[in-house]
């Protein structure tokens, strides 16, 4: 027969069969294309719901043969490691979170095709019909929820990026938290020094001894390690009326207050600040800016509200300064990507041409030397 271009219709009637084959497996009743409904797309996968009549309805995400406009091979390992760290984080959540995440999932990889099959979430509403109060409902909701994510002990060893090893997940570092720890502040030093050596005109000497002096202090107050998400963008949240859900994470283990943090200065910075990049232009985060922040305040109440007083604005502000070196290592990796002769696809895609690197990284060096004032 030779290599026949697939037409959508083929495609559609392979992803069909293999759909029904799994679920003949699985022992689920045979779906029939009319139950099948395209409800998203991500970067890396195509969602489809599954309305069954029987019990709750599914989603299916096929993952996409190209992301980024780059062809992606089926890596065994590397697939088997993300959809593992999926169901361990969403499995982690709802034992503090009752139904927070997916209570089913499961995930195929197959010569022709890999998906996951998981519960139906809802279908989430668009952060700018929000009223203003309502944004703050939610982040303060969010905030008790990472709270609880971050405050349930992991049986995960290690520190770091995921590893699956075949049997079990475990994180791919494996030094003691303390040095793990210094480690990482001195890490911070070198990016403050680099933009402090380099040409960028910003206040140096402001900046410079600002952090200093929080990295002196932050040295003495180690955090403590908790399964993390890396992913939190709205996408990944599916609000509806007084439920929140959480889905695609990107877990690691990592500092508890510093991702609390990173949540914090997503909504905040981050989102409206990547706005202009090409993965992120139809989300239109500029324009939601005030609701994004609104999301982020009431995360800091939420997260903090087993506190009151005087501990309440202690902890603020030693999440705010998490929040700084967010925006420093922010400044940094714009300044370290600008210095290399070519931009990957992946990098002008995520974070736009060079003329927008550097204007981002122009507006977080202002940013920084806002906070670097009180
Ligand atoms: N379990 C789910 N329940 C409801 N909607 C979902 C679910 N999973 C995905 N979606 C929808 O599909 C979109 C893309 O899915 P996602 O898993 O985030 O893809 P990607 O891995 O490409 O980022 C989400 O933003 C959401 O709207
Ligand atoms: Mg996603």
């Amino acid at each position: 027969m030779g290599h026949m271009k697939r037409t959508q219709e083929d495609l559609d009637g392979i992803v069909i069969e293999a759909l029904n084959r799994t679920f003949t497996k699985m022992k689920f009743e045979y779906i029939k294309e009319e139950q099948i409904i395209r409800i998203g797309e991500g970067a890396w996968h195509t969602v489809y719901k599954i309305e069954r009549l029987d019990a709750r309805d599914l989603v299916i995400r096929i993952k996409k043969n190209k992301a980024y406009g780059e062809l992606q091979p089926i890596d065994e390992i590397e697939l088997t490691t993300e959809y593992e760290s999926t169901k361990a984080y969403y499995s982690h959540v709802n034992e503090s979170n009752r139904d927070v995440c997916p209570t089913f999932y499961q995930y195929f990889i197959e010569d022709d095709i890999v998906f996951t099959v998981e519960t139906f979430m809802g279908h989430g509403t668009d952060l700018l019909s929000l009223h203003k109060d309502e944004a703050s409902s939610y982040g303060k909701q969010l905030g008790r929820i990472y709270h609880r994510i971050h405050n349930n002990k992991t049986s995960m060893e290690g520190f770091g990026e995921l590893d699956w090893n075949g049997k079990t997940l475990r994180g791919s570092d494996f030094n003691n938290i303390d040095a793990l720890w210094q480690e990482e502040n001195n890490q911070i030093l070198i990016a403050l020094s680099t933009l402090i050596h380099s040409g960028l005109h910003f206040d140096k000497e402001k900046v410079d001894t600002y952090i200093s002096s929080l990295i002196e202090n932050r040295r003495t107050q180690i955090q403590k390690i908790a399964l993390v998400n890396q992913d939190v963008t709205p996408e990944n949240l599916i609000l509806t009326g007084y439920h929140i859900a959480i889905i695609d994470p990107f877990p690691k283990l990592d500092f508890d207050l510093k991702y609390a943090a990173y949540f914090v200065f997503c909504y905040k910075f981050l989102l409206p600040a990547f706005s202009n990049a090409p993965r992120y232009i139809k989300h239109a985060y500029e324009e939601k800016s005030s609701i994004l922040n609104e999301i982020a305040d009431g995360f800091i109440s939420g997260y903090f509200s087993n506190v009151a007083g005087d501990a309440f604005t202690t902890q603020t502000r030693r999440l705010m300064d998490e929040y700084r070196l967010w925006l420093l290592q922010e400044a940094y990796e714009h300044y370290e990507i600008l210095q290399q002769p070519h931009l990957y696809q992946k990098t002008t895609q995520q974070m736009g041409n060079r003329e927008m690197i550097t204007a981002r990284l122009n507006l977080c060096l202002e940013e920084l030397e806002k906070w670097c004032t009180e």
